[in-house]
């Protein structure tokens, strides 16, 4: 089993700051480069997003349907052609990138919840892959896989968004959907049965008895494995028709606490190594009272992330917001993740 202090002791917490990394990721290339991806990824959310009301306003014109209409239609009306481009863009930009696809991430806007859910889904699970080193058509297949993991929640949309915990009946019938949402793609010619198996996989977990069953090699259980705790993770990180959402370092409390013997170790070890204790994206206030958000992770240094500071110590906006590396600021400490969503002054001053 991972536990937290496993990682906070991993890495040479007091080793000198390497000479001249500054410097090279201050240059002017660089941050130009970096301006790029950002606002590649903006969009690129902002396209997936729409992608997805498409594609689940489509399938919810299905509701009357026979399952071999359902699945005639889903692979007649959906232009899958122009979902794998999508995803192959979405691979390009998570790999560029420096995280900030985590700006985006950890967004909750008003709008259904499935679409930013699988869109979170689809990136989180590339860069897992990635952290993994899976190779680029690996993590076409697994963004292709997060994408349209949960399209049979259609199914079951009412009761998904009863605002009560679900009995045990209702969570055992939205279960069915990683199955629903497989046989929906099982007629479409642009995606391989290792995704379809991958999607119908997706809520197996180590502990099942029939784990492999659907899943019959390595690659096919570790792609079911990143899409589903890529789902679980994003899903305790946002809100729910029943309950708010949990800071993203009581998530991985949590996701360590129940989860560690339903993942295989090196998955949920890479999430959380790569992830950190404050993940990026997140809001931390400093020592010297600053608050910002985690820009990037300095792997083996999980204690001190680079944080973009973005209201100084009186709560003030800055103006122009600082970078500051936490490696090269031996004095200065997190001393608290900050819940931005509950501190309305701070959100009235970002707007
Ligand atoms: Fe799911």
């Amino acid at each position: 089993m991972i536990r937290i202090s496993d990682i906070i002791k991993m890495g040479p917490q007091d080793e000198p700051h390497e000479e001249g990394k500054d410097k090279k990721e201050t240059s002017l290339l660089d941050r130009a480069v970096k301006r790029d991806v950002s606002a590649g990824i903006k969009q690129l959310y902002n396209e997936g997003i729409d992608l997805l009301k498409d594609i689940f306003d489509k399938i919810r014109q299905t509701r009357q349907f026979s399952f071999s209409q359902v699945e005639e239609y889903v692979a007649n009306s959906i232009d899958f052609k122009l979902i794998t481009n999508y995803v192959g863009q979405v691979v390009d930009r998570v790999v560029l990138g420096n995280g900030e696809m985590f700006d985006y991430f950890y967004r909750y806007r008003q709008q259904d919840y499935l679409y930013e859910h699988s869109l979170n889904v689809c990136l989180l699970a590339v860069k897992i892959g990635m952290w993994m080193d899976m190779n680029k058509s690996d993590l076409v297949n697994i963004a292709l896989g997060g994408l349209l993991h949960d399209l049979g929640l259609i199914n079951v949309e009412d009761i998904i968004s009863l605002p009560r915990k679900l009995k045990h009946k209702e969570t055992v019938k939205v279960r069915e959907h990683a199955v629903l949402s497989a046989r929906m793609l099982e007629k479409v010619k642009d995606i391989t049965g290792d995704v379809i198996d991958a999607i119908r996989g997706h809520h197996k977990r180590l502990a099942d008895k029939d784990f492999t069953k659907g899943l019959s090699n390595e690659k096919l259980q570790r792609m079911a494995q990143i899409i589903g705790l890529a789902d679980v993770y994003e899903a305790i990180t946002h809100p729910r028709s029943y309950r708010g959402p949990k800071l993203p370092h009581e998530a991985i409390k949590e996701l360590v606490e129940t989860e560690s013997n339903n993942f295989q170790v090196k998955i949920i070890k890479s999430l959380i190594d790569n992830i950190g204790i404050y993940p990026i994206g997140s809001w931390v206030r400093l020592t010297n009272g600053e608050i910002g958000i985690v820009a990037s992770i300095n792997k083996g240094y999980p204690l001190r992330p680079r944080v973009n500071i973005i209201f100084d110590a009186s709560g003030n906006k800055l103006i122009d917001p600082k970078s500051i590396d936490m490696l090269s600021e031996p004095h200065l400490h997190i001393e608290s993740p900050v819940d931005i969503s509950k501190n309305k002054q701070l959100i009235d001053k970002l707007k």
